[in-house]
């Protein structure tokens, strides 16, 4: 049995220890937030915080989670989501919307580490999270809202 706790709500769950964690959260807990995008750990669509730490959860087996905190794009309580989501309305960032939960979770790490990121800071950290539709720009502009304060 593997325990751990998501968005403040624990469970735990009796899976072969390296199911990615990704089915976890979609298929057996139905938080369907979190998208399946190339499944290899090359696009960051699939992006959740495992403690404060990004994660792709396509590659990441749910051991990995075991007696640890998963923060995915339902929190309603993680403040630099918040913080984001409300900017990322603001900027009008999301065109097909399939990449912004794992761009607002990959930028939340950032800010957790780095509340004041300038832009060259934004755009390393962001670079590994592929966007098809090429919103990149307005992404960076909402993190830089939330980075000025
Ligand atoms: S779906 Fe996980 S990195 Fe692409
Ligand atoms: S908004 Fe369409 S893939 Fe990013």
């Amino acid at each position: 049995m593997i325990q751990f706790t998501v968005n403040d709500k624990a469970y735990s769950v009796d899976v072969a220890e390296d199911t990615p964690i990704l089915w976890i959260l979609r298929e057996h807990l139905n938080l369907t937030g979190t998208k399946f995008g190339c499944g290899a750990a090359q696009c960051g669509a699939c992006t959740v915080l495992l403690g404060n730490e990004a994660i792709r959860s396509c590659s990441t087996p749910i051991s990995e989670a075991n007696g640890k905190h998963i923060t995915t794009i339902e929190t309603t309580k993680d403040k630099e989501v918040k913080a984001l989501q409300y900017a990322w309305v603001a900027e009008d960032v999301a065109q097909c919307g399939y990449c912004q939960p794992g761009q607002i979770m990959n930028a939340a790490s950032l800010l957790k580490k780095n509340p004041h990121p300038n832009e060259a800071q934004i755009i390393d950290a962001m670079r590994g999270n592929i966007c098809r539709c090429g919103t990149y720009n307005r992404i960076k502009s909402a993190i830089a809202i939330v980075a000025k304060g």
